[in-house]
């Protein structure tokens, strides 16, 4: 009778754990608009956007309807990126 030795192997379970990325923390960057540039483009498209026709219903389009809408709106309101960008960060928040 043979002994059957089993070597217990312990695995070091070190799998590289994939901890989330040092997530949404910092970054003020670009990306995100903050309250009051959401809040300047409710200005903004209020004033601008209901010039030529009435005022549209921010919850009429998805936000990607918008995105183009917004490329052939905001330079008939000759609006700059940045406001650009600030009106559709508005629009897209309102959501029902
Ligand atoms: C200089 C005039 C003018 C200004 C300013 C203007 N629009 Fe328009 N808009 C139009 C015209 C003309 C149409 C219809 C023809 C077209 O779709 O290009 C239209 C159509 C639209 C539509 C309907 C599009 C669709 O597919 O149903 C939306 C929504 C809209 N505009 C949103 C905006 C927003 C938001 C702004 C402000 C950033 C804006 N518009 C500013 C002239 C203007």
């Amino acid at each position: 009778m043979k002994k059957i030795i089993l070597a217990a192997s312990f695995t070091a379970i070190a799998l590289t754990s994939c901890t989330p990325k040092a997530s949404t923390a910092a970054a003020p960057s670009l990306a995100v608009s903050t309250a009051e540039q959401i809040a300047q483009g409710k200005t903004i498209f209020e004033n601008s956007c209901g010039r030529c026709h009435k005022l549209p219903d921010p919850t009429a389009h998805t936000s990607v309807q918008w995105v183009g809408i917004m490329n052939s709106m905001a330079p008939k309101a000759k609006l700059t990126d940045e406001q650009h960008q600030w009106v559709y960060d508005y629009v897209v928040s309102v959501k029902k």
